[in-house]
This record gives structure tokens, sequence and C-alpha cells, in this order.
């Protein structure tokens, strides 16, 4: 599958440009890019707001063209981001370039070891590339059950997503808390084609596409997020 998904990307990033090659100085027009997004999400894709603003940095690219593909047709509601979605601010090759290089921005889990001559401006730079999230308490072997048996096929096993599902770890948990809370009411899609009929009953009461969050209680949930906050290196 991933393989497809490379392929696929060269292709389109292949019509995007006249002669099929890659694009010139791609790392730095996808920074360009991500100029007017840094105002919310950080210089390093980092977020901010303890989670108002979700990290963006490390994301998988094929999940992040999809959601500002999603932004722009409305299909995933977001307000703030409207104006930054419309083709004429972001057209599909921007799109590909700016997930790309978000995707590619690595944040560290430990704090750097400065040398005395490193300079507040190095400093700075450094720490905005640290980012960890706060441990949660809760019923951690509940969570990895369930988390192991529910969702690492899509989400992998430590939390780094795979192919076009998003990576959840290094995430802000309150940002996280308020996606499953818009999908538990039927706001956000969730995994369109993880239901297999013999669930559809359990399911009535609910969006058919929130998929297996449907099935689990509030604690178990919680416990997730807690176990998800372990995960990180
Ligand atoms: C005015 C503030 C603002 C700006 C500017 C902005 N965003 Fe966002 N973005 C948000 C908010 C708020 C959310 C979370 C929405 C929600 O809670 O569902 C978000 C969510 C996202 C997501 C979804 C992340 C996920 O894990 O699902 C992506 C991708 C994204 N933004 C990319 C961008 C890019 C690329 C740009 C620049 C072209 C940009 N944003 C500019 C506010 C902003
Ligand atoms: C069949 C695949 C699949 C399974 C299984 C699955 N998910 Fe997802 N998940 C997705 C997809 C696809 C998305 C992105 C949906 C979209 O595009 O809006 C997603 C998005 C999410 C998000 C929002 C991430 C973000 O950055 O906005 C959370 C949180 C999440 N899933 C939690 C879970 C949890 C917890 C489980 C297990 C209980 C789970 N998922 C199981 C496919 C899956």
């Amino acid at each position: 599958m991933r393989l497809l998904g490379v392929a696929a990307s060269a292709l389109l990033l292949g019509t995007a440009t006249t002669n099929g090659a890659e694009l010139p100085g791609q790392q730095d027009s996808g920074k360009e890019i991500n100029g007017p997004c840094a105002a919310c999400h950080g210089d390093q894709g980092q977020g901010g707001k303890r989670g108002e603003y979700p990290r963006l940095a490390g994301q998988r690219a094929a999940y992040l063209e999809d959601s500002l593909k999603k932004f722009r047709t409305r299909e995933r509601l977001n307000l703030p981001m409207l104006p930054y979605t419309q083709e004429r601010e972001l057209s599909d090759t921007d799109i590909k370039l700016v997930s790309a290089y978000l995707a590619g921005i690595t944040l560290q889990t430990t704090f750097p070891d400065f040398k005395d001559t490193d300079d507040a401006l190095t400093r700075l730079e450094a720490m905005e590339k640290v980012m960890i999230i706060p441990k949660l308490e809760g019923d951690l072997d509940n969570g990895k059950t369930i988390y192991e048996k529910e969702c690492a096929d899509c989400h992998g096993k430590t939390g780094k997503g795979t192919w076009r599902y998003p990576m959840l770890v290094g995430q802000y948990t309150n940002y996280l808390q308020r996606q499953m809370d818009a999908y538990l009411r039927g706001e956000r899609a969730h995994d369109m084609d993880a239901d297999e009929a013999d669930e559809v009953e359990k399911l009535k009461a609910k969006p058919i596409e929130v998929g297996v969050l449907g099935r689990l209680t509030k604690k178990d949930i919680d416990d997730i997020l807690a176990y998800i906050t372990r995960l990180q290196d």
C-alpha cells in the first residue's frame, strides 16, 4: 500500500511539472508556503496553544494532503483555516510541497545539550524542535490492549501512522481528544472502511463513519490516550 502511495505521489508531482522531473528547490518552496501556516502551527510545525493548533511536523504527508483537501471542500470543517485552503491561496502543487516539507520535520523528545558558545537564536531554534507530550495516568494495560487490537492496524503499532492514516504519537492530547469527540458527535468522519457487517447493530445509534471509536467506553478512550503518551521515543 505504501509503495502504491509513493508511486501515486510521484505521478501527481509529475503532472504538476512539465517534464515530470522533481521540482527544483522543493525544500525551499515547501518552507515558503508554510510561512502563513507557521503563524498558527509554529515555525517547525510544532503546533501551539496547547493543541488548539495541532502539530504537523512529522505527520504523514498523504494524510496532510488529504486533510488540506478536505478543509478546502469543507468535508472537514475548519473555519480558522478556510481562507488558507482555497485554490487561489493553496494550489494542489502547493499542497504537495507543503505536506512533504512538514512531514520531513523531525521533532525531538529530549532536550538538546547546549554548548557555552551556542547563541540565543541557536538555542531558541533547537528548543522549537523539542516536543514532549506530558504523560497521562490511566490503565495503561487496558489502553495498550485496545490500541493494539483496534487502532494499530491503521495508526501503526508505535502510533506513527501508516500510509494515509495519521500519526497519533507526539500529538497534543487535547487535540486528539477534541477530534475523537468530533468523530463521536458525527462532525468528522473516521475510518470509513473499518466496519464489518456484524458490527452494524452496535453502531446503530451512531453515525457509521465513527467506526471503531463508537464501540469504546469513555474510560477505554482515556486509557488509549494515556497509552499513546507513553509511546513517545
Ligand atoms: C488561523 C490559524 C491557522 C492557520 C493560518 C493555519 N491553520 Fe491549520 N489548523 C488550524 C486549526 C485551528 C486546526 C485544527 C482544527 C480542528 O480542531 O479540527 C488546524 C488543522 C490543520 C491540519 C489538520 C491536522 C490533523 O492532525 O488533522 C492540517 C494538515 C493543517 N492545519 C495544515 C495547515 C497548513 C498547511 C496551513 C498553511 C497553508 C495552515 N494549516 C494554516 C489553524 C490554522
Ligand atoms: C481502518 C483504519 C483505522 C482504524 C482501525 C482506526 N483509525 Fe483513527 N483514523 C483513520 C483515518 C482514515 C483517520 C483520518 C480521518 C480523516 O481523514 O479525517 C483517522 C484519524 C484519527 C484521529 C484524528 C487524528 C488527527 O490528527 O486529527 C484520531 C484521534 C484517531 N484516528 C484515533 C483512533 C483510535 C483511538 C483508534 C482505535 C480505537 C483508531 N483511530 C482506529 C483510520 C483508522
